[in-house]
């Protein structure tokens, strides 16, 4: 998948994104981001998307800014209310700069995979570092790699069948540079529509690593956004990492 790049989720996902990727936990998501910022405290989300957390965050009275590659995301946001109050700059959240220091940054669903190369989350941590105050905190929110259902490194999906649609995913696992490369395949009476995401997937310890390297020090780890044990059977985990005062 060479030609991916930054913006290329947006643009193959932003006009449907909220029908499609509606992970069912975003009370939850908020709800546990907002107990751990102090009151009107400043928040950064990396990848904001389409404001689905951030912008519940700042209807609370937090002062919520982003970072998205996509200026079709961030239209998305803007056209809703209270969009056009949070202040978002378009790059790539490995390396772009933003004005300000921040009680509380934040990067969920799997998006830290979204960045191609360990070489690019090892950088995003670090942004995310040079952004934090003493005393804040780093959320992040992955799943844990599973090969269930893999046979030669890869395995095939049907995810919707119905009598007028059907939608299939394949995914092949690259086991040395850690990438599952996703292709969604939708077919209707319309015709086909091919949606690829590549991930470079890391276990846990390896994105605590990456927090180390980072000067961050892990405070949290939970199995879910109700703050569930992480146990063997966690599908996904929701970090905190914390910038020390010195
Ligand atoms: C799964 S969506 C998550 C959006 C939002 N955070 C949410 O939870 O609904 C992934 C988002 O990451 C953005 N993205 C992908 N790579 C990025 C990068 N390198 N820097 C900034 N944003 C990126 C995509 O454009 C997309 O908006």
């Amino acid at each position: 998948m060479d030609n991916f790049r930054s913006d290329t989720f947006g643009k193959l996902n932003a006009a449907d994104y909220d029908a499609q990727h509606d992970p069912g936990t975003t009370d939850a998501t908020v709800a546990l981001i907002a107990g751990l910022v102090p009151a009107g405290g400043a928040v950064l989300e990396l990848a904001i998307g389409t404001g689905r957390v951030a912008l519940p965050l700042s209807q609370m009275g937090f002062a919520v800014s982003g970072i998205e590659a996509s200026p079709e995301m961030v239209a998305k946001m803007r056209a809703k209310p209270g969009g056009d109050a949070i202040p978002t700059v378009i790059g790539d959240m490995a390396d772009v700069d933003i004005e300000g220091m921040f009680d509380h940054i934040f990067l969920v669903f799997n998006t830290l995979f979204n960045l191609p190369s360990q070489e690019a989350q090892i950088r995003c941590f670090e942004n995310v570092s040079k952004h934090l105050k003493p005393g804040g905190t780093f959320l992040i929110e992955t799943f844990v790699p599973n090969f269930t259902g893999f046979t030669e490194n890869q395995r095939v999906k049907t995810m919707q069948l119905e009598v007028d649609r059907l939608c299939i995913e394949a995914v092949t696992n690259d086991p040395v540079a850690q990438i599952f490369a996703f292709l969604r395949v939708h077919i209707t009476a319309d015709g086909m529509k091919l949606v690829p995401l590549p991930m470079r997937y890391a276990y846990p310890a390896e994105i605590d690593l990456m927090a180390r390297l980072a000067g961050l020090r892990r405070k949290h780890r939970w199995g879910g956004w109700d703050k569930q044990d992480f146990t063997a059977d966690s599908t996904f985990h929701v970090s905190v990492y914390e910038k020390p005062f010195s």
